[in-house]
């Protein structure tokens, strides 16, 4: 017998049953649906609906069904519908009829509304903590190779030399803006829809503030018909998870890139590589490819609960249960993915000899550009001057470096005996030393804001 079956004379279908019922998953909400149900409880005996007696009995009969959840004791019936309806049933089971007084002015709708939201809080912090772990490791790897140079690439063809440091810690910065967004998404969830009915508003005396309090929000929702069907949060959170999603994806590639042989940069460590059934040698990276591939699944359930959104009618609808298979769904992957990831980071080895010698004098061009460029050339005509020696250099099957100096000082007077210097990587890399780039002084800065930023969470968390 469903806690709706008064206005039926025949039970639902067995199947619509099934497609209907969400306690499969929607169970993971118990804690959340419990402890909303404990202040509503107190809100109704504080506004005179309920006796302080009665909400007494009926909060003592919610811990009773909290320790049945939390000691894996809870039996649930087959008219169990939800996580809802499922408490509600078996805290009318142990406190007899009183307990059919908790729902007083309550639904489903603002009550599902509430839960998901205390859950999503919740599980914002989660995502932030291992993405925090990831930030860790890629921090501590990047301290260790700040001395280490690599090409970098733009069109995914060699640019400019850059450090090891650089590169990894760009990943660092990608994931504080996910963070970020995480945060924002969490801070917009403080708004408590409890009391905003089934549409309309309570018409009972409730102290819509004092449960938000309660609850830990920071305020009441405004309008009950925005309230029951407003899942903008949950919006956000995917969008959230996708984006770090898709820069972890691209951190994969970047490593799935580096670690083939043509490159040799990287040697992921034998626990984070797996083998071919087939072919003896190979050493593949499974989890960088699960983590690329993944991303289009949690991308999915983005796009797909956005669907879901898109043309629903003013008010509460069923299709908004679709909310947390969703969420669900893509936040599991991504805690899957995360200890995996930060792992294969943490043992990485980066063959610094590999990435040294893939470095090519004509990264340096735009540093030759530059000495003409401090020696009074406008950067436009220095920029053709050596277009035309790297071109001069190639017809004479030369590297840059080795062009001798008469033959550059035809195409400028400019040059002289301390263009020698140009031709260093090292020197490249020490120039960019304004705040932001790759030279060792200004990662000194960078590492620095980023070890502050990931202390200033540690001491937040204690
Ligand atoms: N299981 C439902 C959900 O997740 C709970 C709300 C049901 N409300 C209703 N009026 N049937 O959305």
């Amino acid at each position: 017998m469903s806690l709706w079956g008064g206005r039926f004379s025949q039970p639902s279908d067995e199947q619509l049953r099934q497609l209907n019922d969400s306690i499969d998953f929607d169970q993971a909400l118990y804690g959340e649906d419990i402890k909303g149900s404990i202040v509503y409880a107190r809100a109704l005996a504080t506004a005179g609906v309920i006796s302080a007696d009665e909400a007494e009995t009926i909060v003592g009969g919610l811990r009773e069904v909290l320790r049945e959840f939390e000691s894996d004791t809870f039996a649930f019936s087959a008219a169990d519908e939800d996580i809802h309806t499922a408490v509600e049933r078996r805290l009318i089971e142990l406190v007899g009829a009183v307990g059919g007084k908790l729902h007083t002015g309550r639904s489903r709708n603002d009550q599902v509304a509430t839960d998901f939201r205390l859950w999503c809080r919740k599980a914002a912090d989660e995502l932030t903590a291992a993405l925090r772990q990831l930030q860790a490791a890629l921090l501590n790897l990047a301290e260790r190779h700040q001395e280490t140079l690599m090409p970098g690439y733009t069109h995914l063809q060699p640019a400019q030399p850059i450090t090891a440091a650089h590169w990894l810690l760009s990943f660092f910065w990608m994931l504080e803006r996910d963070l970020h967004r995480i945060a924002a998404a969490k801070a917009r969830m403080a708004e408590c829809p409890l009391g905003s009915g089934a549409i309309a508003g309570t018409p009972f005396p409730l102290d819509r503030d004092a449960i938000a309090r309660a609850l830990g929000f920071a305020a009441a929702s405004q309008n009950s018909l925005d309230a029951v069907s407003d899942r903008d949060f949950v919006a956000d959170l995917l969008y959230a998870n996708a984006l770090c999603a898709i820069h972890l994806s691209r951190l994969a590639e970047d490593i799935l890139l580096f670690s083939n042989p043509a490159f040799g940069f990287i040697t992921l460590d034998d626990r984070y590589s797996t083998g071919s059934s087939l072919m003896p040698q190979k050493r593949n990276a499974d989890p960088l490819e699960l983590m690329r591939g993944k991303t289009g699944t949690v991308i999915g359930a983005l796009t797909g609960f956005l669907v879901t959104l898109k043309g629903l009618p003013s008010g509460y609808n069923k299709d908004l249960q679709e909310d947390k298979e969703a969420l669900f769904g893509a936040l599991e992957t991504m805690h899957r993915l995360l200890p995996v990831i930060t792992a294969t980071i943490s043992s990485l080895k980066l063959n610094a000899a590999a990435m040294q010698a893939a470095l090519s004098s004509d990264l340096l061009a735009t540093d030759l550009a530059d000495y003409l460029v401090r020696k009074g050339m406008p950067f436009r005509q220095a920029h053709h001057v050596v277009g035309e020696a790297v071109r001069l250099a190639a017809e004479a099957e030369l590297n840059l470096p080795d062009l001798p100096l008469p033959r550059l000082r035809q195409l400028s007077p400019l040059f002289a005996e301390d263009v020698a210097a140009v031709f260093d990587f090292g020197n490249s890399v020490r120039r960019r030393s304004a705040p932001g780039g790759t030279a060792p002084q200004a990662l000194r800065l960078q590492i620095a804001q980023a070890r502050a930023i990931l202390d200033e969470y540690a001491e937040d968390c204690v």
